[in-house]
């Protein structure tokens, strides 16, 4: 059977359709690249005023700020937190937002807003404890009667596994720590495995080593 050339199969139509097709796929990528650079979450975190009004001054951040404490210089918000960043809306801005775990006594993921508005900062002396919801009273802190724990935002909030997943939206991404995050994932920290076998973090073969 005689193979034609190309151009006995080309006619207008092939021509318009494969157009129409590579449009679409630069359109859905654009649009995707479009949408994860939006900049509500700085705008509205920025805005002290706003904030204040708002009710949470202390949750204010500059991106300024963050470059200087999280030493990640034009990262975004979205970068680490996920979330929505072209909304105006709050709550929708924080719908499926990597934030910070408080676990109850009975082992499940409460709600932070309403519950423990503060910022997780150290407070007080006892070291072991500082980190956790603490509530003042009569010039004492406690620990917060319904916080049992903290995890922090890489956790699977059903298993409080460590989430590959997680990493891989965001410290893992393509232009940020790709290589770091797979060697990651087969170390002892990462797996769990024979970790009541270290004896340090570091040194001589610590899991985080
Ligand atoms: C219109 C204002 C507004 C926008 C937009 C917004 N936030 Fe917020 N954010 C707030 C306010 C107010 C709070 C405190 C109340 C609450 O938790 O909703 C807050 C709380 C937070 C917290 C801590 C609360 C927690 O649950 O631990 C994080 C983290 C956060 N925002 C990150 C983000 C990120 C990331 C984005 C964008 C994807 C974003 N915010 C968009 C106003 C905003
Ligand atoms: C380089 C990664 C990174 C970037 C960029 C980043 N954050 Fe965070 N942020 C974190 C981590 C990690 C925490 C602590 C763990 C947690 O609360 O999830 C945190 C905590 C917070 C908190 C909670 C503080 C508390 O008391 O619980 C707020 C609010 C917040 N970030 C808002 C923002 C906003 C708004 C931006 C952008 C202007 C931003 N972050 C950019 C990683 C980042």
């Amino acid at each position: 059977m005689k193979v034609g050339t190309i151009s006995n199969y080309i006619n207008p139509k092939t021509v318009i359709i494969f157009s129409l097709q590579f449009l679409l796929v630069i359109g859905v990528l654009g649009y995707n690249a479009w949408y994860k650079r939006g900049t509500e979450c700085l705008k509205c975190h920025s805005d002290l005023q706003k904030m204040t009004g708002l009710g949470y001054p202390h949750f204010y951040v500059t991106q300024d700020m963050i470059d200087k404490e999280a030493k990640h210089p034009n990262v975004r918000c979205q970068d680490c937190h996920l979330g929505d960043p072209r909304t105006k809306n709050p709550d929708k801005a924080h719908k499926n937002m990597l934030s910070v775990l408080l676990i109850s006594e009975e082992g499940e993921v409460l709600k932070r807003k309403g519950l423990y508005p503060d910022s997780l900062i150290p407070k007080g002396e006892d070291k072991i404890r500082n980190m956790l919801p603490q509530i003042e009273y009569e010039g004492r802190l406690y620990p917060h009667p319904l916080v049992r724990n903290v995890l922090w935002h890489d956790r699977d909030p059903v298993t409080f596994n460590y989430d590959p997943d997680i990493t891989k939206k965001t410290c893992g991404k393509s232009n940020c720590h790709p290589t770091e995050t797979k060697q990651f994932h087969s170390t002892i920290m990462a797996t769990n495995y024979r970790q009541r076998t270290m004896v340090s973090w570091l040194e001589p073969y610590g899991p985080q080593n």
